[in-house]
């Protein structure tokens, strides 16, 4: 009873709060109503009027676009239309039309990171609009201003992209500024400005230009050792954008995994495109806290229409950022898992192909909801690569590959592989190297076991599967090795 009259209390004050929005609804709308009726009159109104309506349809769009207070960014740099041009008519009765243009869709560049790759060169990575660069060609030139006052340096910028075309509004530009000496070599101090030009591909009447301060290198910063010394680590992996929601557990196993298989001297770096909820962070934890993770918060690159949540942009800002801090790079996902067979170790392996700067992996497709009858019952308990046992094993289909490189030899990079390298690449790794992969278990929060099976060989939906147990047999040494090193903290661990 009284909750009845609670419900109804709230029935009461829902309707309430409905009809009061609308009364200001109803005044907005009547205001619209107005300022619509008034724009269109003025459409019709002889243009000789002070006013003309292309005035007045300004002043309406700068209303609306002034109207919500703005979220504290800062306005877009819009170069200033030139002043509005008239039609006109002309000797024997031509009418000549004008075009006046207004604002600006996309920016000319969005920098994300500057690195210098040696004592005369940097890379300046961004995006920048994909028309502009498609059907233009917009000029870079780099210029190196010492602290000391000395007379600036030039050279042109020599423009990279890695995104194979897949770009939407913009696309992924890595410049190269390589100069024809050091510049700022003995650590003096200086700064490092990109000068952009549209050169005819945004407007043929202007060549409009940008001056970027790319980097900024403060006096004693600059430690020339690094180009020339051993890296740090022997393995870093640079991972594409994370996004969705994602299964903290998965993500739990595949560290685990991954840290076992590289070793001590590896290092991860997780690009969070909005992917890492507090569930996935409380699993990162421990490793960022031994030093194993580093997390790169890029949910901000959102803001900009690229491809998959700018992909190739955050791999070549890791290539560059991390080039002279590891000996190999590998690229893959978080549902693949990199495997080498028993007796070989990962360091005899790479050592095997340290005369290549770059190595594809061949894929092992898995199924992402066949698993074992004898599981049954306990399928919770076990980790992904342990109870999905079935491999696709469908023959003549071409199946990504994933890589790795040594980055001192590598100027820009994609997702499947790079072609901007110096050096051999081979796709030859059979029987070396090979990778697992579990297609769209990473951001799925259920059991993903949903046929239990008791055969080795058997066909679901046109697709021929077999038993593979590989990583399954792996399963317990990775467990043993996450309690060993981080101890109990992620057992209670949700999917
Ligand atoms: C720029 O390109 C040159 C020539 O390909 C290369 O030697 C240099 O390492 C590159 N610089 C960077 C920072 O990638
Ligand atoms: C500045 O330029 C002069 C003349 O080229 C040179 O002798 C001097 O070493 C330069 N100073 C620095 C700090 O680069
Ligand atoms: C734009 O300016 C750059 C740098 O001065 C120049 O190289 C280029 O030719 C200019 N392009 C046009 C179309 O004027
Ligand atoms: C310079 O880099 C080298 C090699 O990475 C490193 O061993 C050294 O500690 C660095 N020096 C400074 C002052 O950071
Ligand atoms: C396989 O499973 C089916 C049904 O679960 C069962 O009837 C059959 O006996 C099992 N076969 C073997 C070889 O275990």
């Amino acid at each position: 009873m009284a909750k009845e009259k609670e419900r109804e209390k709230e029935r009461n004050m829902f309707v309430g709060v409905v009809w009061s929005c609308a009364a200001e609804l109803k005044i907005l709308l009547t205001a619209l109503l107005f300022l619509c009726s008034l724009a269109t009159v003025l459409q019709f109104l002889p243009s000789r009027l002070s006013i003309s309506p292309s005035d007045f349809r300004l002043c309406l769009s700068k209303l609306s676009s002034e109207a919500p207070p703005p979220p504290s960014l800062p306005p877009p740099p819009v170069p200033s239309p030139p002043s509005l041009e008239q039609d006109q008519i002309l000797d024997g009765g031509i009418v000549k039309r004008a075009f006046n243009p207004y604002g600006a869709a996309a920016y000319a560049f969005i920098q994300m990171g500057t690195y210098r790759g040696g004592l005369d060169t940097f890379a300046v990575v961004g995006l920048a609009s994909k028309p502009l660069h498609v059907y233009g060609k917009p000029q870079y030139q780099c210029e190196w201003v010492p602290d000391s006052g000395n007379q600036s340096l030039f050279t042109d910028g020599y423009k990279i992209y890695p995104d194979w075309g897949y770009g939407r509004v913009y696309t992924v530009v890595v410049v190269n500024c390589t100069f024809p000496e050091p510049v700022g070599a003995d650590g003096s101090g200086g700064k490092l400005i990109l000068h952009s030009w549209t050169n005819g591909g945004f407007d043929r009447d202007v060549n409009a230009t940008e001056k970027i301060e790319a980097l900024r290198e403060a006096p004693g910063s600059l430690n020339v050792s690094v180009f020339k010394s051993p890296p740090q680590f022997d393995y870093l992996y640079c991972g594409s954008s994370l996004y969705g929601n994602l299964s903290p557990q998965r993500v739990r196993e595949w560290i685990a995994y991954h840290v076992r298989l590289f070793g001590p001297k590896s290092h991860f770096v997780i690009h969070d495109a909005g992917g890492i909820h507090p569930g996935v962070l409380e699993v990162l934890k421990p490793w960022m806290e031994k030093g194993y993770v580093t997390l790169q918060d890029i949910r901000e690159q959102e803001r900009f229409d690229g491809y998959y949540h700018n992909q190739f942009l955050v791999v070549n800002d890791c290539l560059h950022r991390y080039r002279f801090m590891a000996k190999w790079m590998f690229f893959f996902d978080v549902d693949e898992y990199v495997y080498v067979p028993p007796k070989s170790t990962i360091k005899s392996v790479l050592d095997s192909l340290s005369d290549y700067t770059q190595f594809t992996i061949e894929q092992m497709p898995m199924s992402n909801k066949l698993c074992l009858a004898e599981d049954a019952g306990k399928t919770y308990r076990k980790w992904g690569f342990e109870k999905l046992v079935f491999k696709d094993v469908k023959k003549g289909i071409r199946r990504d590959r994933k890589y790795a490189v040594q980055p001192r030899n590598v100027f820009a990079t994609g997702v499947h592989m790079s072609q901007n390298v110096a050096g051999k690449t081979t796709h030859k790794t059979e029987g070396r190297i090979k990778y697992f992969h579990y297609h769209g278990t990473i951001a799925d929060r259920r059991e993903p076991c949903r046929q239990l099976v008791n055969v080795t060989h058997l066909t679901v939906e046109g697709i021929p599967y077999e038993l593979d147990s590989t990583l399954r047999d792996a399963a317990q040494s990775v467990k043993r090795f996450e309690l060993k090193t981080i101890g109990s903290r992620l057992q209670r661990t949700r999917q």
